[in-house]
């Protein structure tokens, strides 16, 4: 009778560390999502625009588009109507409002640190 109890007690202890320990998981897995993708990222990955200017904007084949993107009549008027080497993006392929969640994830990226901030950079 006794060791059916502490059985008893075991089962109840492993469900409730079982549930804690998945229950923090997907928590933790939800908030890593929404950190990993800021709005807007996710269409700025699917137009390929992140493979000529970088993930984050900074540039690579084509020019560096953050932070401070131009304003959004050029930008947009760009990525219409490119001078020279960039694929158009018509309306058809991307919408007007995809273009804005675009503008407005390379608007929310910040400046980079001060390199007087960056205590690697001023070692001798
Ligand atoms: C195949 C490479 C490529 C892709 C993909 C691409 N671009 Fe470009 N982009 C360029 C190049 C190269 C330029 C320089 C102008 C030119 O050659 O047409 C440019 C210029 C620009 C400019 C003007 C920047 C400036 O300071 O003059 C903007 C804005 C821009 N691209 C936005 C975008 C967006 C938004 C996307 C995705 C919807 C995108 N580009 C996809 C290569 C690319």
């Amino acid at each position: 009778m006794k060791s059916k109890n502490r059985q008893q007690t075991l089962l109840v202890l492993i469900v409730v560390v079982a549930a804690l320990v998945l229950g923090g998981r997907m928590r933790g897995a939800g908030a890593q999502e929404e950190d990993q993708f800021p709005p807007g990222s996710e269409e700025y990955i699917e137009m390929g625009c992140y493979q000529c200017h970088g993930y984050d904007g900074n540039g690579g084949g084509g020019p560096r588009l953050a932070p401070d993107p131009l304003p959004f009549a050029a930008f947009s008027s760009v990525v219409r109507r490119p001078p020279n080497v960039m694929p158009a993006y018509s309306p058809k392929v991307l919408t007007d409002e995809k273009l804005r969640d675009i503008y407005e994830y390379l608007e929310s990226i910040p400046d980079p640190p001060d390199a007087s901030s960056v205590p690697a950079l001023s070692e001798e």
